[in-house]
């Protein structure tokens, strides 16, 4: 069972991981998820998390003695990756939400306010990850964006066995298009190759349409893919706008 810690001033939020996948993840206990309210950790009487910044500038900062406490207070003695949420980390992709699905423990610690006292990374953070290039109010929603990636990962949470394999970025590439009943809609169909059952010519029909969508939508990711030479010529019609 993978074991999931999240500091941060507003438990509250986190009411969507009681639902659906991630419900389902703690009921099978495949994940045990413990959320810390960061104002617990405070030593003052008027239990407060935050402080004006030396040099000015405006805003309000977390300060380090608080969110030092609480990080280790619920590390204890342990080793585990320590993940700070902030739009200065770097960037969260498939390939680190697979590293990290084989961690058995990880703290994710919520920034809040303008940030946090540059001092809290250089004691407890061993990690600072960014869910993307923009700024959210908070770290909570990217929390929740690193746990529901990197726990559909765990074997066991997924229905189908073997199903986030198959998805996109998996391979590096993006997958391409599904169809199900009915079979004309509004005088659309479906592909002819999908309703034949030869199941090598619908492989490779995926594959291609899959590097055809990459191609038109992330053209980038298309770098790093491992294609064969049939289907780099199938890129290359694509490249000449051909189809
Ligand atoms: N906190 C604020 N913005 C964020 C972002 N883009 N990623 C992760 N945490 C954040």
């Amino acid at each position: 069972m993978m074991r999931i810690d999240v500091l941060t001033l507003f438990p509250q939020i986190f009411a969507p991981m009681h639902a659906s996948m991630m419900w389902k993840a703690q009921d099978h206990q495949l994940l045990d998820l413990q959320l810390h309210d960061i104002r617990d950790y405070t030593q003052n009487k008027h239990r407060t998390v935050d402080d004006t910044p030396y040099g000015g500038g405006g805003g309000m900062l977390m300060r380090v003695d608080v969110v030092v406490a609480a990080v280790e207070a619920v590390r204890g003695d342990d080793i585990c990756p320590v993940i700070l949420l902030s739009p200065q980390g770097r960037v969260f992709n498939h390939r680190i939400a697979v590293e990290l699905s084989q961690q058995p423990r990880l703290i994710l610690v919520c920034g809040h306010y303008e940030g946090i006292d540059e001092r809290v990374r250089e004691l407890v953070i061993t990690d600072d990850i960014s869910i993307g290039d923009y700024v959210l109010t908070g770290g909570e929603l990217a929390a929740m964006v690193l746990m529901d990636a990197i726990v559909r990962q765990i074997p066991g949470v997924l229905g189908a066995e073997g199903g986030a394999d198959r998805e996109s970025h998996a391979d590096g590439l993006l997958e391409g298009a599904h169809y199900t009943r009915p079979a004309e809609f509004r005088g659309l169909g479906v592909p002819e190759v999908l309703k034949n059952g030869n199941h090598g010519e619908i492989d490779r029909w995926r594959r291609l349409d899959s590097i055809r969508r990459t191609w038109h939508n992330r053209p980038e990711l298309l770098r790093h893919a491992a294609l064969t030479d049939a289907e780099k010529y199938y890129l290359a019609t694509l490249a000449m706008n051909k189809k």
